[in-house]
């Protein structure tokens, strides 16, 4: 019998991803917890592909966060020097699949010889349309949020904005995120039901999913399970199921 398919027409607008379960994965085999980074990058360029292919149109992954710089020093070399492969290889697919790349996160952080590539990814990528990728590294949702917090303060402070301006729009809009719709389905990898530090004022109202399988196993065919079953769920924004139903909110 063949696989049910995701309505087309109902389709979340933005999916962020906490790709979690690589150490897991490689330990499962034996192998280097390095090893089962690599095989994540596989199921990152699935994924991104059949987010294009469905014509998604942002989709935010979460590749490192502020905590992971606890994570042993050989470790974090590994993981950024795959992130400087990856970035290098994708570039040519990204500009042919009209990608456009953006990076969230405590960029400053990053080591130069990584940032550079990104900064020529993202800068090359800019006018592609067909998919918005955000790569969340060196991300972390209270440092996102305390750094609108500096910049809005400063702009108080000179004088270009008053404190009884600030709204949620002006919040949002000193976020990475700025003017992105927020993610409306948030999937987590690797068993953890938790978020980790992950877009915590963006993911207000996403549809949170969770799954066992490890996200080197992650496959297009998980990711439309998980879209399936976000379009079986009731999305009410504080309102009745009856108000709901009359005023279905979707983002397309
Ligand atoms: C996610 O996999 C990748 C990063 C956090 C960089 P993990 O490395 O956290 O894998 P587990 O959770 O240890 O299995
Ligand atoms: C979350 O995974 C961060 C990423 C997937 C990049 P972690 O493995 O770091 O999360 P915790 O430590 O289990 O909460
Ligand atoms: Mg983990």
């Amino acid at each position: 019998m063949p696989k049910p398919k995701p309505d087309t027409t109902a389709l979340p607008c933005h999916i962020a991803i906490i790709m979690d379960g690589n150490g897991r994965w490689a330990k499962q085999r034996g192998k280097p917890r390095l090893m089962g980074h690599r095989a994540g990058v596989e199921s990152v360029q699935d994924i991104v592909r059949a987010v294009r292919e469905l014509g998604i149109g942002v989709l935010t992954l979460y590749a490192f966060s502020t905590e992971n710089w606890k994570r042993p020093p050989l470790e974090v070399q590994a993981l950024m020097g795959l992130l400087k492969t990856f970035l290098e290889s994708e570039l040519s697919t990204m500009v042919h699949n009209d990608v456009s790349l953006r990076c969230l996160g405590q960029t400053d952080r990053i080591p130069p010889e990584v940032r550079a590539v990104m900064e020529r990814v993202t800068r090359e990528t800019a006018s592609n349309s067909g998919l918005i990728l955000n790569l969340a590294l060196s991300y972390g949702g209270r440092s996102e949020i305390t750094q609108a917090v500096q910049a809005i303060a400063r702009k108080c402070a000179d004088g270009v904005l008053s404190p009884e301006a600030i709204d949620q729009a002006v919040i949002e809009q000193h976020l990475y995120t700025a003017g992105l719709p927020d993610p409306d389905l948030l999937i987590r990898t690797g068993g953890e039901t938790r978020l980790s530090n992950f877009l915590l004022w963006q993911a207000s109202y996403a549809e949170l999913y969770f799954t066992e399988i490890l996200w080197p196993d992650f496959r297009k065919q998980d990711l439309l399970t998980a879209i399936l079953e976000f379009q079986q769920r009731q999305r009410r924004f504080g309102k009745t199921g009856e108000q709901a139903e009359q005023t279905p909110e979707h983002c397309s």
